[in-house]
């Protein structure tokens, strides 16, 4: 058997698509959803992946800010900036690229993102409101997971769903979601004793350790979908996810690929939730 790719490139386009009207919608009010980016410091991966969310944004006609700060930026000065950005009426949503740098704390930054702005989902309300079943911007990747699920057509309802990974970015909110609609959820980590055990009884497996190809065919439910959220870069400079696609879609019912799965979608609901937020504020 040879699994049905899922092809997050064509229906991230899809679903921008829908997005661009609501967008349009607002703009003929009046209002253009903004965006504020932050990047602290130099990381090669997260300047690709800010430069990404800059240009998503301005291909749907969104306004953006892109602001960078160096490496060295005191956190009160970063904490100043969200405060400002949390005060200005042409931004609804602000993000701050993660990792920051080590003398800044992550945690206290989240916190001062307004959570009526807080695209990514990661303020502790809105964490909260997530897994209080009151959903208000869910996190991105895991947000574009369950888009991926949807459009492949995969019912989720009494379902086995097993998360390898437990980040606060993808993970625990990624079971969250599942869970909300009703999945039976097991959450595993790459530690995991024995964890070909729980793969193998996953009706929907979703992969996010980082670990390059760390889920095999043998470790996969004949039948199952698999969504792989990893991106690893290889010797060769080549991506794979974290799961081996070769052997995996001969035993899989559906599989999104690395690249061109999850990662299109990632930015495709950051757009969404800055739109969103834009709607709360109009009314
Ligand atoms: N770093 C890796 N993924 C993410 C994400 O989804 N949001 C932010 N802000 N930083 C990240």
């Amino acid at each position: 058997m040879t699994a049905k790719i899922i092809d997050g490139k064509t229906i991230a386009q899809e679903v921008r698509a829908e997005w661009k009207v609501r967008a349009d919608a607002l703009k003929a009010r009046g209002i253009t959803p903004g965006l504020a980016v932050i990047i602290v410091g130099e990381d090669p991966a997260s300047k690709v992946y800010v430069a990404n969310k800059v240009k998503a944004c301005a291909e749907l006609g969104l306004h953006s800010e892109h602001v960078v700060m160096s490496a060295d930026t005191p956190e009160a000065t970063l904490l100043a900036r969200i405060e400002a950005l949390n005060n200005d009426p042409k931004i609804h949503g602000i993000l701050v690229q993660l990792p920051v740098p080590k003398h800044i704390n992550s945690d206290k930054v989240l916190n001062a993102i307004s959570p009526d702005k807080d695209v990514d989902g990661f303020h502790p309300m809105n964490v909260g409101a997530l897994a209080t079943g009151n959903m208000r911007f869910a996190p991105c990747t895991p947000y574009g997971a369950m888009k991926l699920l949807e459009k492949a057509g995969v019912s989720i309802e009494g379902k086995h769903a097993v998360v390898v990974g437990r980040s606060n970015i993808v993970g625990k909110p990624m079971a969250l979601m599942l869970l909300q609609q009703n999945a039976t959820v097991t959450i595993c980590t790459s530690r995991t004793v024995d964890l070909a055990k729980f793969t193998r009884d996953a009706d929907i497996l979703v992969v996010a350790t980082g670990k390059a190809r760390m889920i095999t065919g043998d470790m996969i439910k004949p039948g199952a979908a698999v969504i792989d959220v990893g991106i690893n870069r290889m010797d060769n400079g080549k991506l794979c996810g974290d799961v081996d696609f070769d052997s995996a879609k001969e035993v899989a019912g559906c599989i999104t690929p690395v690249p061109g799965g999850v990662g299109p979608m990632t930015i495709t609901m950051l757009v969404a939730n800055t739109v969103q937020a834009a709607e709360w504020v109009a009314g």
